[in-house]
């Protein structure tokens, strides 16, 4: 059974640089592979950052902070992972990329390495078949933003052995995260749920002409969600939203999938949610 002690995250765009500050407040020396020195630094900036307001909201003390910051290596050679024991990918979501990137961790990886990408919306399968190994490998979904969410949804595809799911799964446990099992279906567990809820919300805002903030107020208050569907379209980014909502029904085909009229409109206007200062609502 592999036991993990060093882990390697191949981006340190937004999801890379939680899921390697996860990493390095477990414990674990993480080495972060980012395509130029340059962006390897802003993700080492964006954890430092992250690390310090712990510490000023009393969740861990300075020398646990200097501590955790310092696991941190910084590369921009995907061969300085070679002595990893997990490598988590978080690339951008193109496939033919990702592929890349496993057929290259594959030859530069001992076998008993774990290779786990933290696709949302690609077939972990399709990702794990550009290797020669593909029983390790395995999806580990983190959420949005992955310091503060405690989901992993440890994703099985038909070709991963059971010690990979192990674990992967273990290790998500050991960084303090809550890890569920399921397989290699569009969507996995909560976007094939979320995404289609989210968009039902949307669309009755125009057919029963409610507002967002009576909808929000609605489901908080009616249905005890946490934060009001609109709010959550804004804090996920309406684009980010339109594009898993594309993905999901290009893969399953159900009406209720596709995006409604409404967010493609605030899409092509730039009306993007709370990283733009405009969405359903303004910041
Ligand atoms: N953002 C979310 O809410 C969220 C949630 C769960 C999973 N994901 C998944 O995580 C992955 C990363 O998403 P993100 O939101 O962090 O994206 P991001 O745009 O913030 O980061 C993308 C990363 O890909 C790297 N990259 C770009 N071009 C590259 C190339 N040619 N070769 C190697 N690396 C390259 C960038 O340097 C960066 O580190 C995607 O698969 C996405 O579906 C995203």
């Amino acid at each position: 059974m592999t036991e993990i002690r060093k882990v390697g995250v191949v981006g340190l765009g937004t999801m890379g640089a939680g899921i390697a500050q996860v990493s390095v407040q477990a414990g674990f020396e993480t080495v972060g592979r980012e395509v130029s020195e340059e962006l390897g630094e802003r993700g080492r900036a964006t954890i430092d950052r992250y690390l310090t307001r712990g510490v000023e909201k009393g969740r861990l003390s300075q020398e646990e902070r200097d501590a955790a910051a310092a696991r941190l290596t910084l590369t921009s050679e995907l061969s300085d992972l070679a002595d990893c024991d997990l490598v988590i990918e978080a690339v951008l979501e193109e496939l033919e990329l990702k592929r890349e990137v496993f057929a290259e961790l594959d030859h530069l990886t001992v076998p008993g390495t774990i290779l786990a990408t933290n696709t949302s919306a690609l077939s972990v399968s399709e990702i794990a078949a550009a290797t020669q190994h593909p029983e390790r490998v395995v999806g580990m979904h983190f959420f949005n933003p992955a310091p503060v969410l405690p989901l992993v949804e440890i994703v099985r595809a038909p070709q991963s052995a059971d010690e990979a799911v192990d674990a992967a799964y273990r290790w998500a446990e050991r960084a303090g995260k809550q890890p569920v099992h399921c397989n290699d279906t569009p969507g996995f567990i909560v976007n094939r749920i979320l995404i289609p809820l989210l968009n039902d919300c949307v669309r009755v805002l125009d057919e029963a002409d409610v507002r967002p903030e009576d909808m929000d107020k609605a489901m908080t208050n009616g249905a005890g969600w946490p934060l009001g569907p609109c709010a959550l379209i804004d804090l996920i980014g309406i684009d980010v939203h339109v594009h898993a909502s594309e993905s999901l029904h290009g893969k399953l085909g159900e009406a209720r999938m596709a995006p409604p009229e409404r967010l493609v409109r605030m899409q092509h206007e730039g009306n993007l949610g709370r990283k733009s200062g405009a969405g359903f609502y303004t910041y």
